[in-house]
Order: C-alpha cells, then structure tokens, then sequence
C-alpha cells in the first residue's frame, strides 16, 4: 500500500519516518518550503530523538521521500492528514489547513483513496470530511474517511509509535478497518527492526481498537483533558502540602500505588504546557458548550494551570525579597525534557514575569534556546548551566533535563552569589543540593535548608532564611 502523510510537523515526521522503519513506502509532505528543503537536504528541522536516524535509514532504502502535497495526493492510497491545528483567539480548534488538504484530495486524487485524520481534531470532523470531498470532488473520486488519533508524546514519540499500548481508528467500513489494520500489523505483532532499543523484547501487546469516526475523535480529546486533570489534581494538594506540612512526593506515591489511580502524570510543577494539553482542553470545553454540555470541571483544570506561574513566582518573591535587579539564572525553556519546543511553555510566562518585576534572566536551555530567542527576545542566553549561575541570586529549575542533575555541586556554588535553587519540578534530591550549602525550595514540600534534613523529619510550616530562622 501506498502511505502519504500530509505535514510534517512533530506527528507527521514520526508517522512518516515510523511507517517507512516498519516497511511501507511513504510520501511525507511539507508546504513550508523552506521546511520541505531542509527535509529533502537531510536536516532535520525539529529535534525529536531517533527521528532522524529512523528517516536517514529510510531515505537510504528508498522507502520514504519529501515532497509537494499535490504530489502526495496524487500518489498514495491512504493519506494520513497530519497538519496543525491551533487554537482560535475563542479557544475553538482552526481547523484551516484540515479543510486545505481536504480541497486539494477533493481536486487532485482520482480513484480510491482512504482519507485518515491523524491530526487532532473536534467531534465530528470526519462527517464534515466526507461532505466536503463529496461536495468538491472532481476526477471521479471514490474515498473513505477514517479517524486514527495519535498517543505521541513529544520526546519519545518514536517509541510510542512503536511501541503503543493502543492503536485506535474510527471507521464507518470494514474496508477502511481492514486496510488500517494491514497498515498497522508489524505494529500490532511488534514485528520490526526497532531503531530504539538495541535488544527490544517484545515490550507489549498493542490493542487494536476500532470504533466510529466520532467515538474515535473524543477519545483523543478525552484522554488529554483527563491526563490535564490529573496534573491540575496534583499541583492543587501541592498547594495544600505546603499550607499543611505535608510532603506531596508522598502522598502522589500513595495515590498511584492504587492501580485506579495510577502513579503515572501525578508529578506537580509548574504547569502543563506544549502545543498539546493547553489546546485540547480547551478546544475540548469549546466543543462541550456548544453540544450544550457544560465541562467546568476542564475550566477549573485550566485555571490552576494559569495560576501556576503566579504560584511558582510568589515562592521567588517570598525568598529574594525584592525581585527588582536580582539576577536569575532560568534551567530549562522546552515545556518539557528531551525537546526543542517551548509551545505554550511555562518557561515563558514565568519569565516574562520575572521581566515585568525588573529581574536579569540569564537562560540556558540544552535544546530549546534557538526556538526560545524569538519568544523571548530580552533575556541573556548562556551556553551551560554554570554561566547561566554566575553571580546569581536563584536558580529556577523550570524543565526537568537530566543534565540539571548531573551538576558538579562545588562549581556550581562558587558560580552563585547567593545558594538558592527553587526546583519547578521536584526533580533534584533535596539531601544533596543542600549537602552543598544550597537552600532548596521546590513544590509541595517544605523548603530545606543546609545541614538539616528534608521535609520526612522536618515539618517547616512557615519559610525559614538560609540559616533555618523563620522568617
Ligand atoms: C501529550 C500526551 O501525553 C500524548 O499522549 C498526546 O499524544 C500529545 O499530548 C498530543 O496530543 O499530541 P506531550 O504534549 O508531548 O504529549 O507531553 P506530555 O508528556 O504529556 O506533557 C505535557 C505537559 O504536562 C508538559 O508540560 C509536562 O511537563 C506536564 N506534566 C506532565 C506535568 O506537569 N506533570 C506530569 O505528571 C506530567
């Protein structure tokens, strides 16, 4: 079978470059031009690992090319339609460059083609699919639309592709369930050379599910909002610990010890952010109201995520006083480790905040300073974390990159000018950092001070100044 994927964005480059490692031929579009060079020149214009690896292999065996979509079009059997889908100034989904590709299949494809909605979308946006082909179709078109959300997350989604725990796809034929599943069958079977593991055990049993178009469509907005939820859950009995004197590491591991709850997403910070949940939920309200549904459950989820920068700020203010002309090193910009996007990014209100207060940020991002510099225009980028350090008045740990806990303590302390680390999310161990003569703040737990032990033996209610006086 012949696959296109239509975008190459994060989803689209993984489903092309995936596709092509499990066997198919792949046609992968792009209509940035620019873009589309790079990818037919072999650079890779995000940073997604194995990704790159996985496409050069490819290429190499002749099974996946960059193109035009027109070209793309015309040559598959089954287009994967993987382009963005922002939000609206009123939260709704933009669902533009969707009906775009829809116009060019309607004018440019003859025969049959199976139609597939990779990119997230509202309910019912097959149904709209299938009139606009109907309405708009020239060449004596004879297609099906079918829906298969994707699970990626950014980061590993190479080996999420791989290795999913469930591949679902909403259809209204068994033709189309058929043809997906013979698509996706190295999958289902884990049969595959995997580019990720050097000795992959057969790590799991995909489930193939396959519903309606519709069912499919909310499955994907579901599942973001309500993995949200878990997030806005646990920052909110962060808050609570802190008021309380608990230890909120403790009680998320009590929580996700019930195979109910699940440990997994239950870690508090500084918010949830990227081009995925924020959208989502969002559009995932949009879509409820005007169903007549009202979700303020997900309008709560939002708000404590808004909130969290204001949170994570009042604990800098709380320990430097006066924010005005201090110096403020920032670790970490991408929204999340193991990626160069800072979408949407906590990092980014967090410190345009810390600008407004008249604060010197000085940032260092192992992936994401280049997509950071055009957001955030004002602050000094630095090429480690110890420069980013020097003569600092706090360390802010606002995305969790390995590197940060790797640190050579010793050189890190005689960088700063005053020893204060305020970890946005709980990633450093407490006992160490404050070994070192560092103060440690983090979320949801009491700040630590040097020589004394953390928050288990030591229930701070109130903030304590570097020396353990309360404040
Ligand atoms: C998310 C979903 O996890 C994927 O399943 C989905 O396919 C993808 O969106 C999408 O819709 O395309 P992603 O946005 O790449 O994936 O990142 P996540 O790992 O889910 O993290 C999202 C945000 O939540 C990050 O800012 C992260 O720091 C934050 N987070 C996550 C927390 O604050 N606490 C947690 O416990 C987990």
């Amino acid at each position: 079978m012949k696959l296109s994927i239509v975008g190459a964005g994060y989803v689209g480059l993984t489903t092309a470059a995936c596709l092509a490692q499990i066997g198919h031929n792949v046609f992968c579009s792009e209509s940035d031009l620019e873009k589309l060079a790079q990818l037919q020149d072999g650079k890779m214009p995000i940073f997604e690992p194995h990704c790159e690896n996985v496409i050069a292999a490819a290429r190499k065996a002749n099974r996946l090319h960059f193109g035009s979509t027109e070209d793309a079009i015309a040559w598959a059997d089954a287009i994967f339609i993987c382009v963005g889908t922002p939000p609206l100034p009123n939260g709704d989904a933009d669902l533009h460059a969707i009906e775009a590709v829809a116009r060019t299949i309607a004018k440019r494809a003859s025969g049959y083609r199976l139609v597939i909605e990779k990119s997230t979308v509202p309910v019912q946006t097959a149904a709209q699919l299938r009139k606009h082909l109907s309405v708009h179709r020239t060449n004596g078109l004879t297609y099906e639309v079918a829906s298969n959300p994707e699970f990626l997350r950014e980061g590993t989604s190479v080996e999420d592709f791989l290795h999913p725990d469930r591949i679902v796809i909403g259809v209204d034929s068994s033709r189309a369930a058929e043809m997906l599943r013979e698509i996706y069958e190295p999958i289902i079977q884990q049969e595959f050379t995997c580019p990720v593991h050097s000795n992959c055990p057969k790590l799991k049993d995909p489930i193939f599910l396959v519903t309606d178009t519709n069912s499919a469509e909310l499955i994907k907005h579901a599942s973001n909002s309500f993995l949200a939820m878990k997030i806005s859950f646990i920052n909110m009995v962060a808050n609570l610990c802190e008021v309380v004197g608990a230890d909120v590491t403790k009680v998320a591991q009590g929580m996700g010890l019930d195979p109910r709850i699940g440990a997994a997403f239950l870690n508090p910070g500084i918010g949830f952010g990227g081009f995925c949940f924020p959208k989502d939920v969002q559009a995932f309200i949009r879509i409820a109201e005007k169903s007549g549904c009202d979700f303020s459950l997900l309008k709560e989820v939002e708000k404590i995520n808004e909130h969290r920068i204001e949170h994570f700020v009042e604990k800098v203010r709380k320990e430097l006083w006066v924010v005005r002309g201090k110096k403020i090193a920032i670790w970490g910009l991408a929204f999340k480790p193991n990626t160069d996007d800072v979408r949407f990014a906590p990092s980014i209100a967090l410190v345009n905040s810390l600008l407004n207060e008249g604060a010197d940020v000085r940032a260092y991002d192992p992936e994401a300073m280049g997509k950071a510099k055009a957001l955030l225009p004002n602050i000094t980028y630095c090429s480690d974390p110890y420069q980013a350090a020097e003569g600092a008045d706090a360390i802010l740990i606002v995305t969790e990159w390995d590197e940060f806990r790797h640190v050579d303590w010793n050189r890190l302390r005689s960088a700063v000018e005053r020893p204060l680390i305020v970890d946005g999310r709980n990633m450093l161990d407490a006992t160490e950092v404050t070994r070192h003569g560092f103060y440690y703040v983090s979320i949801g737990r009491s700040p630590v001070t040097p020589g004394r032990p953390p928050s288990s033996e030591q229930h701070v209610l109130v903030s304590t100044d570097h020396d353990g006086n309360g404040l």
